[in-house]
């Protein structure tokens, strides 16, 4: 495929961009406590303009301290006292031929209706926005871009749903427009601001995909340098979207606002090389790539080359977003280690024999790491991406399958990793003679009923031997993760209930997510039984109790699945062996990819 049209040139205002792709506001939590910038939030943006991105949009940074604070670790931009961390940033970006640009974002005043603030508190917060626009331009910034999506507080005021103002305020796009002028006026007419727009609110009564294509208009007129085609007030899942969506599904919000006078940018699970130049290809200018350049930044580098296969595709796992959102901790990556720990892997001198027993996510990882810095790698791998094959077969779980696709192509190109396709057993590894032993070897699922193969089963047996149920009345043991998205894979064509002895569901995941698949379940018509322990399992029946009132029930089944969850799996005694061993991943605790990534990445690194 030709990809030449993400590297053409292109123009915000009088600033060039030497490509198409633009790195967006993600919020890292890399940032210090008193908003000054550390070394890890830096390194953080210098490699992704290292990568390739034309445009890195640093991201929400506080205009308003401490009032407009969102997050315990943002950065802030309202204070000359940060300038010399900015201007560091912005100097390590340019080294890459990169412009850089910061998201100036104020989410409104706790408990503060934008339609109960005075005429002063509103000319406050728009002298906050302009007085950041001027540090970020003292500080090597080459433009700004102002937040007016995701129900921020531009966003506020350009929604009928929140601004019901009856005074000038309530011309809903003044709010937008006179931080623009005074940008102009304190910055020149040659310092570009874009906006990252909602031109959809999805959200009944709110802006609509042919008010927001006005309002594009308006503020373009009124000199606004580029569009990023956003999302408004509606829901969260639209936004930070999970595993399910479909590549670049709101690109479409781009190409219904043009034309326009000034670039517009298509942002939303743009994934793949062949999607993002689709998306060119249909009018957009730009296309945005968010958690795409997270899980590699090299995506752009890599694309140019035509390495397509080589690119770590984001999986959709959310750990980002758990990160940032519900724990409000410094991000990680499922797929990707360096996150947040920016280092290059030393080649060592003295190559050893590293054997790893296992191909899950851990065992890959370590193998692709240990061979990058030169060991002699040996794999025994059965299973090729271990449990990725059987995670990505419920229903939207598909992506997940990119993980082992990278590994598979990544392990080609290392000639000093040899895989064994069979089981390993203690006399095979020996003969191998390691000088250092990774066990990666997994789980084994918690299978408390006896399996017959055809009514009593366990989840491997739906999701790895694809056994195929339909028209029966199912219950499933365990609402774990893989208990749920059984269920809604079985939900497809049968009956479904589950069964758990905790409080929840599910639990342990991220919430948008969480949501997102707790409502399909619902949807699907999967009754969920919180605690409540099975008794007993008989030909015909499932015996629960309530663990709160000591009732018990009976329940009639045509198939039970047991979803209990997994437990470390070791495949040999580990006596006898006379070299380190390590054991990583699942094998080590049950956990998740995220957890398996970087206890391999750890577990290969720290060979010498
Ligand atoms: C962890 C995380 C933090 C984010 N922080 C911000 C932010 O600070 N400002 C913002 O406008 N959008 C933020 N976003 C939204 C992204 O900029 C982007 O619009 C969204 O992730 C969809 O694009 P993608 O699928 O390419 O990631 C964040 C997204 C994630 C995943
Ligand atoms: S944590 Fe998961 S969702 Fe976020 S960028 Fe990495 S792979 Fe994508």
């Amino acid at each position: 495929m030709d990809y030449s049209l993400l590297f053409d040139k292109i123009y915000i205002r009088n600033v060039e961009l030497k490509n198409r792709i633009v790195f967006p506001p993600i919020s890292t939590n890399f940032a210090n406590p008193d908003g000054s910038l550390s070394e890890r939030f830096i390194a953080h943006y210098e490699r992704r303009a290292k990568g390739g991105a034309g445009l890195i949009i640093v991201e929400n940074s506080c205009i308003d301290w401490p009032e407009g604070k969102k997050g315990a670790f943002q950065p802030r931009i309202d204070t000359e006292k940060m300038i010399a961390g900015w201007k560091e940033l912005t100097e390590r970006v340019h080294k890459y031929d990169a412009k850089i640009s910061v998201e100036l974002t104020h989410p409104g005043y706790e408990g503060k209706d934008i339609n109960d603030l005075t005429d002063e508190e509103i000319s406050f917060l728009i002298s906050k926005y302009v007085e950041a626009a001027l540090i970020a331009k003292n500080s090597g910034f080459d433009m700004v871009e102002i937040q007016g999506a995701h129900g921020l507080l531009v966003n506020k005021f350009l929604s009928p749903l929140t601004n019901k103002r009856e005074d000038i305020w309530g011309k809903r796009l003044r709010f937008a427009i006179e931080i623009r002028m005074g940008i102009f006026e304190r910055c020149g007419e040659d310092f570009p601001v874009t906006i990252r727009l909602a031109v959809d609110d999805f959200k009944e009564g709110g802006i609509d995909l042919r008010e927001g294509k006005l309002i594009a208009e308006e503020l373009v007129a009124k000199g606004y340098d580029m569009i990023q085609a956003d999302v408004g007030l509606g829901p969260k899942e639209l936004r930070l979207e999970p595993i399910s969506y479909k590549e670049g599904w709101r690109s479409y919000l781009a190409k219904e606002i043009l034309p326009q006078k000034v670039p517009v940018a298509a942002v939303g699970m743009i994934r793949s090389p062949e999607t993002a130049v689709k998306i060119l290809s249909e009018g957009a200018d730009i296309v945005v790539l968010g958690r795409t350049l997270i899980a590699d930044p090299d995506w752009p580098e890599k694309v140019r080359r035509n390495a397509i296969k080589s690119i770590r595709k984001c999986i959709g796992c959310s750990e980002c977003i758990k990160a940032r959102h519900d724990e409000d901790v410094p991000i990680r990556c499922g797929v990707n280690p360096n996150v947040g720990n920016e280092e290059e892997l030393k080649p060592v001198t003295e190559p050893k024999k590293v054997v790893i027993v296992g191909c899950g996510p851990a065992g890959l990882e370590a193998a692709t790491i240990a061979a990058k810095k030169g060991h002699n790698v040996v794999v025994f791998c059965k299973d090729f991406g271990g449990q990725l094959e059987m995670a990505s077969v419920p229903p939207g779980k598909d992506k997940l399958k990119w993980l082992s696709d990278y590994f598979s192509d990544e392990i080609k190109g290392y000639k000093n990793i040899k895989i064994v396709q069979t089981e390993a057993t203690k006399e095979s590894v020996l003969n191998e003679k390691p000088d250092y032993l990774i066990l990666a070897s997994g789980v084994k699922p918690i299978v408390p009923f006896k399996t017959d193969g055809k009514r009593i089963l366990s989840y491997q047996d739906i999701l790895g031997k694809k056994l195929e149920i339909r028209d029966k009345r199912v219950v499933i043991g365990g609402g774990g993760l893989i208990g749920c998205e059984t269920a809604e894979l079985l939900s497809l064509n049968n009956r479904v209930m589950i069964i758990e002895m905790l409080d929840d569901v599910a639990s342990g995941m991220e919430t948008i997510s969480r949501n997102h698949l707790l409502n399909r379940l619902a949807k699907n018509g999967v009754i969920i039984h919180k605690r409540k322990k099975i008794l007993e399992l008989n030909e015909r029946e499932v015996i629960i109790e309530n663990l709160d009132s000591g009732e018990k029930e009976k329940i009639g089944y045509d198939i039970f699945v047991s979803a209990f969850g997994n437990k470390p799996y070791i495949p040999f005694e580990t006596d006898g062996f006379d070299c380190d061993i390590k054991i990583i991943g699942d094998a080590l605790e049950v956990r998740k990819i995220v957890n398996a990534v970087k206890d391999g990445y750890e577990a290969a690194k720290a060979i010498d």
